[in-house]
């Protein structure tokens, strides 16, 4: 079963140089138990979504990306852009990420000081990783670490994306990106596409949600999920307890930000595993105060409560 990052001192140490949530405001009695607490961001593009979870004060930032936004409605770039700026403008001076869209290294540059302008307070830059030459053979493979470089000499705040290694992510930081994004559900994504499930009652479960638990509901509850062993070889969670490692070994302050999550009991796995913050969907997010037992429990209260009604 997956275990808990044994480097917890070095961990926290590198995280009191990073940036606190949750501050207290001046006068206040009660100092906020939780200003370093983990920040939660929305992938999204859905400024209906975005709105109202960060008026409830749930989200502290924002990750898109191209398919995001073609989901939100975009059909140009300038319809992108659109969007992206009402984005920076409602959660300024909250990060967001713009993932940038062209692939050599001028115009990408270009396009990062383009997209600057749109939100110079907030605005954070995608650069994918790698992945250039699957888009032609004769691409540079380092596009993405030379642009991370050329922005961060611009001081232009960059989030590394499409993070599946830790090497990937170490060279990030090192070409001074301020986040990385480890994709842990794609990387779950692959492993029970590949790793026939049937036979692996262990990976069967990288998707709770779709499995049935032992009395033949279609949820497997978390308890279940840990006690098979389903966390075990989720290597999503395990490149996130990696590059913490890393990062603490080496005193690295690049956030972590733990992208592509697909269902609570991930959420809690990648803390665990050292991310700094999570970006999560608003359908994901809306679960997050969910579970049978809580449902079960307020039932309970409520039909015992009627009787107060009076
Ligand atoms: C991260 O910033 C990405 O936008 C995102 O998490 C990708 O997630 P997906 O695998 O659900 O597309």
């Amino acid at each position: 079963m997956f275990e808990v990052n044994d480097l917890h001192s070095a961990m926290i140490h590198r995280r009191r140089a990073m940036e606190a949530v949750n501050l207290t405001p001046k006068g206040k009695k009660i100092v906020h138990p939780a200003a370093r607490g983990p920040r939660i961001f929305a992938d999204s593009a859905a400024i209906g979504d975005i709105r109202p979870l960060y008026e409830a004060g749930i989200i502290n930032g924002v990750t898109t990306n191209p398919t995001l936004l073609k989901k939100a409605g975009a059909k140009s770039w300038a319809e992108a852009k659109k969007i992206l700026t009402a984005i920076l403008r409602l959660m300024a001076p909250n990060p967001v990420s713009l993932e940038l869209t062209r692939t050599t290294v001028e115009e990408m540059v270009i396009q990062a000081e383009e997209l600057r302008k749109l939100g110079p307070a907030n605005a954070v830059i995608k650069v994918p990783i790698g992945g250039y030459t699957a888009l032609a053979a004769d691409k540079d493979p380092y596009t993405g670490l030379k642009v991370l470089r050329r922005l961060w000499e611009r001081d232009i705040r960059t989030n590394a994306t499409l993070v599946f290694n830790s090497t990937q992510a170490f060279w990030a930081a090192n070409a001074g990106a301020s986040y990385v994004s480890p994709f842990m559900g794609r990387l779950a994504d692959y492993m029970y596409k590949n790793d026939q499930p049937e036979l692996a009652p262990g990976n069967a479960l990288y998707h709770i949600i779709d499995h049935k638990n032992s009395a033949g509901d279609q949820r497997t509850f978390n308890s279940e999920y840990v006690a098979s062993g389903g966390a075990r070889k989720d290597s999503g969670v395990r490149l996130i307890r990696e590059i913490a490692a890393i990062f603490a070994n080496f005193d690295i302050h690049t956030e972590i930000l733990a992208a592509s999550v697909r269902n609570p009991v991930q959420l809690t796995e990648v803390l665990l595993a050292g991310a700094d913050i999570l970006t999560v969907p608003a359908n994901v997010l809306s679960t997050v105060a969910d579970h049978p037992l809580s449902n079960e429990g307020m039932l309970s209260f409520d039909t015992d409560a009627k009787v107060f009604a009076k």
